[in-house]
């Protein structure tokens, strides 16, 4: 049986519109929910909360890594959901190296949208985060400005925008009444949001999404800031390259709020202008920050060499084996790693049967150790071409 998702599960937070990632990202993301579903992926694992419950919830418990730390998660649980996949009599998933990718990307977007806010957590922050002191909500209150205009915007982002756009006079105020102007961590710009969403009394049937941000503009964006004055040129602020924002954008538009306030004073001393956002503009340069901190693999052909030896891979892949499994320079050629950790899935069901049949085990592989061996055997297999 093939369980499907919808788009609702998935893109609770953020509805991707006809924006596109450009480059290096998918031009669509949603591909890789087609090979989730059709894989059987979805009989094991549930996206905040449609699907099976063997593996975990991709919604809450979000994978972090590039597609090095996919494969090797994913070779690493390979005895274990073969197991289960026997005892349910459903076929073990191949792939193309273009379904790898999709995959990939699939999974690394939903770590980027975040979870759903909670309203009953917003309600209390609302509070506890000061709002309350200069903010109504719902019901107006003499003095206060009115925050209920913000229920059209379903993204976080927006929020984190609109103060952002307003922090200046956010923090002048602060000072006024003597009151220190929260931070924000985790989910809390999310929090608050659905707690905006849900007190508000206006009245509308617009509804503003996010979508994912584009960050190719938002590297353009990050120099026309100001951004890069300080982060790249000179060294004012942490360097663009020390970033660690591998976050979801609704943590990412947290650290960006919670320097504002500093950023604000150094701008002045530079006798620059505070930068603001309109638009999406905000989504754009978080979405660049994102991809800009993705985890780095490091790997080396020379370690992979080695490992080959380690892993018992050259047991099998040297010439006059009993396997039938081709010399290593016969492994390839491979298009691009997607294609080799296709390739390397595919064959670690035939290749788990050998070892046992010895009385071994399917060895396990970090993602530097995926790296190292695939740029031994690309390299190996170019050589011999
Ligand atoms: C038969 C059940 C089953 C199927 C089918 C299945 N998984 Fe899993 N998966 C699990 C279980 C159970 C775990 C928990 C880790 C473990 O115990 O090995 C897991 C863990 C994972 C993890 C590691 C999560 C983390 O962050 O630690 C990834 C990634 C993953 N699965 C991806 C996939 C993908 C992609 C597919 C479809 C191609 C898939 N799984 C199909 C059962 C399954
Ligand atoms: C010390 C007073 C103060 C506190 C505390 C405060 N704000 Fe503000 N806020 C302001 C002021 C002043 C403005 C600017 C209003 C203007 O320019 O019209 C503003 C503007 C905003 C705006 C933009 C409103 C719009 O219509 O564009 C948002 C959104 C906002 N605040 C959210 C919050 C949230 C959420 C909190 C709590 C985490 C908070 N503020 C805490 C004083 C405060
Ligand atoms: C006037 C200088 C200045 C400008 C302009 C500036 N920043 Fe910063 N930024 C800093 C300083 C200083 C820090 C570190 C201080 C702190 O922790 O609050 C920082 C910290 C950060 C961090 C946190 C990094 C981390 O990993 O902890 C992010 C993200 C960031 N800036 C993004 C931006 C973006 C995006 C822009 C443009 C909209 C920008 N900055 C513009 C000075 C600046
Ligand atoms: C027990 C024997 C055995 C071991 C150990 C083994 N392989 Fe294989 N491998 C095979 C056989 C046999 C094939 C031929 C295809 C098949 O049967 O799946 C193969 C195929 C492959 C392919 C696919 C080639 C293609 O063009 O599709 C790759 C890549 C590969 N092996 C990499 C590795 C790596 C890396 C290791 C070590 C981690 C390894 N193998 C360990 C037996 C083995």
């Amino acid at each position: 049986m093939v369980k499907k998702l919808t788009l609702q599960t998935i893109f609770a937070l953020v509805l991707l519109g006809s924006a596109v990632f450009a480059q290096e990202l998918p031009k669509n993301p949603l591909a890789g929910r087609e090979v989730f579903e059709k894989e059987g992926c979805l009989n094991c694992h549930a996206v905040n909360g449609t699907g099976g419950t063997v593996g975990p919830d991709f919604g809450k418990h979000i994978f972090f890594g590039n597609s090095y730390d996919l494969i090797s998660k994913m070779w690493d649980h390979s005895p274990k959901m073969l197991l289960t996949m026997i005892r349910s009599n459903t076929k073990r998933p191949e792939f193309t190296g273009e379904d790898f990718r999709d995959l990939g990307n699939f999974l690394f977007f939903l770590r980027y949208l975040g979870r759903e806010g909670s309203a009953s957590v917003g309600k209390r922050l609302f509070v506890s985060k000061k709002c309350s002191e200069c903010h109504s909500l719902g019901r107006p209150v003499a003095g206060k400005i009115s925050l209920d205009s913000m229920k059209v915007y379903v993204s976080p982002v927006y929020l984190a925008q609109e103060m952002w756009n307003h922090s200046v006079e956010m923090h002048k105020k602060g000072v006024a009444k003597t009151i220190k102007l929260p931070t924000f961590s985790d989910n809390e710009f999310a929090d608050l949001t659905a707690y905006i969403r849900k007190a508000s009394l206006l009245k509308s049937e617009k509804e503003v999404y996010a979508y994912p941000g584009d960050p190719v503009l938002g590297e353009k964006l990050f120099k026309e800031k100001g951004c890069y004055y300080c982060h790249v040129e000179k060294p004012v602020g942490p360097n663009l390259n020390r970033f660690n924002l591998n976050k979801s954008v609704t943590k990412i538009a947290g650290v960006m709020w919670n320097h504002s306030d500093k950023m604000a004073v150094a701008m002045k001393g530079l006798k620059r202008p505070y930068p603001t956002f309109t638009d999406d503009q905000m989504a754009d340069v978080i979405s660049y920050l994102y991809f800009k901190s993705s985890p780095k693999t490091t790997g080396s052909e020379e370690l992979g060499a080695r490992l080959f030896k380690e892993k018992g891979c050259g047991n099998c892949h040297q010439a006059g084996n009993h396997f039938n499994a081709p010399t290593v320079d016969k492994l390839g050629p491979f298009n691009d790693k997607d294609d080799f950790f296709a390739a390397l899935w595919n064959h670690a069901q035939h290749m788990e049967q050998l070892l046992t049949s010895q009385g071994k085990q399917l060895p396990k592989l970090l993602p530097n150790e995926v790296k190292s061996l695939y740029l031994f055997i690309d390299g190996r297999t170019k050589a011999s071409r």
